[in-house]
């Protein structure tokens, strides 16, 4: 079996629902091994438009069944949400989706225990809101996380929560220091509400680790797709500003239950330019106002985030960070997406070291203190004037936009497979 991983080098939001779309047919399943609904995607069927948070991008493919694995963390209405707006859509997803039932669930607390820690000013990481660090806490704290399978036993999911709400509810009071900041959460209620999700849910959870050894056994072939960037790695992403996953395909293994060497392709996707959302160290960031460069790139490449809809921080191609977490990655090549954007600008900025408190460097540190104070080297290249988004080989790009392809390659180390000049899944250079 070979099986691909399709996973962000940046710090998320790199077009990689458009990678998984070109390969999506050469795969029978299709697989999320970490994070919830933080991930965004918009996927577009015949001109319908879907937006997705939770389930994978490959979930539109008629041939493909979807898999949510263990290492995904799930908020229940927003699963059922999903799967309806599919449905509704015309896309039958009902015998080709399932869900690990080692899959942790999403409560309400979750999200107030959220907005309470990121309310103050101090320790504001500048989440997506939606409860995911909270329930990887309990996850790995081991006391008072709620699994996808124990949702499908009532009395249990009922005593569960009995002992689980009231402790949650006494640790909000204290945290939001007073009762008045803080919502509090009745367990009858919560159970009610839960029991009522599970019996819907209830048809698609599964023993998902089972299925895929079983669908690897029968010569099946696996694409899994990270969520998040690889900068967002809570291990080796830009800690403490990060997500609470493993979002390198170091996570597909604990996340899914397949393991690695199942894996033997691993595509790693990049922006053309680097974008981050939430707060954290960016220091090819183009803070250069509303008539600058950085805006220009927002609006050119519409870099609004499609979970919370904040603009997103605009900037140049970091060649440094790329080159450290395509190691971490084991990336086999990089597809170069959103080239189109860059087109129009006089000239082009590739950042190939850092000035660390006068220290020339070439390598990339994921410690937030240090990153803060790095300085970006630039090397600059001639842009290009041409509208771009009708070429279909390299041979098609002016000149100057081939050395950028070229240089980027180059720096990062790793041969470019796919250059991206639009949206549509022809606007695609397939290199090799
Ligand atoms: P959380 O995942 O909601 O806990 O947010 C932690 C950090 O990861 C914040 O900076 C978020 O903006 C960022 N983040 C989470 N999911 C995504 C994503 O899909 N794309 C880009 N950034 C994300």
């Amino acid at each position: 079996m070979a099986g691909t991983c399709v996973v962000g080098l940046q710090w998320g939001d790199e077009a990689k629902g458009k990678i998984v779309d070109l390969i999506g047919d050469e795969f029978d399943m299709v697989v999320r091994y970490n994070g919830g609904a933080n991930a965004g995607h918009t996927v577009v069927v015949e001109g319908k438009t879907f937006k997705l948070s939770l389930l994978p991008t490959g979930v539109i493919r008629p041939s493909v069944t979807s898999v949510i694995g263990n290492g995904v963390v799930v908020y229940p209405p927003r699963f059922l949400e999903e799967v309806k707006t599919l449905l509704d859509g015309g896309v039958d997803i009902s015998k080709r989706l399932v869900l690990s039932d080692h899959a942790h669930v999403i409560f309400p607390y979750h999200m107030e225990e959220e907005r309470l820690a990121e309310s103050g000013g101090e320790g504001k990481i500048g989440t997506t809101g939606r409860g995911i660090g909270p329930c990887y806490q309990d996850k790995v704290g081991r006391r008072f996380a709620i699994r996808v399978g124990e949702l499908l036993r009532p009395d249990h999911l009922r005593e569960r929560l009995r002992q689980v709400v009231p402790f949650k509810n006494r640790l909000m009071t204290a945290f939001a220091d007073g009762a008045a900041g803080a919502k509090v959460f009745d367990a009858t209620a919560i159970a009610d509400e839960y029991l009522k999700y599970a019996e819907r849910i209830r048809p698609y959870v599964t023993d998902t680790a089972r299925l895929l050894h079983d669908s690897v056994k029968a010569g099946k072939r696996v694409l899994f797709e990270a969520a998040q960037g690889s900068l967002l790695d809570v291990d080796h992403g830009t800690y403490p500003f990060v997500t609470s996953s493993s979002s390198l395909p170091s996570g597909m293994w604990s996340g899914s239950g397949l393991p690695a060497k199942n894996v033997t392709r691993i595509i790693g996707v990049v922006k053309a330019y680097t974008t981050r959302v939430g707060r954290g160290p960016f220091p090819t960031e183009l803070d250069d106002g509303m008539d600058g460069t950085g805006e220009r790139i927002r609006k050119v490449g519409k870099e609004y985030g499609t979970v919370t809809g904040r603009p997103r921080r605009t900037g140049w191609f970091d060649a440094v960070a790329v080159r450290y977490t395509a190691a971490l990655a084991g990336a086999d090549e990089i597809t170069l997406m959103l080239l189109d954007v860059l087109s129009g600008l006089p000239e082009l900025k590739l950042c190939v070291g850092y000035d660390l408190d006068g220290e020339r460097r070439t390598h990339f540190t994921s410690d937030a203190h240090d990153l803060e104070r790095c300085k970006p080297v630039y090397e600059t290249l001639p842009g290009w004037t041409e509208d771009i988004t009708t070429c279909r080989t390299l041979a098609d790009l002016p000149a100057a936009a081939r050395r950028y392809v070229d240089r980027v390659s180059e720096m990062v180390g790793l041969p470019v497979s796919v250059v991206s000049v639009g949206p549509g899944r022809e606007q695609t250079i397939r290199v090799r």
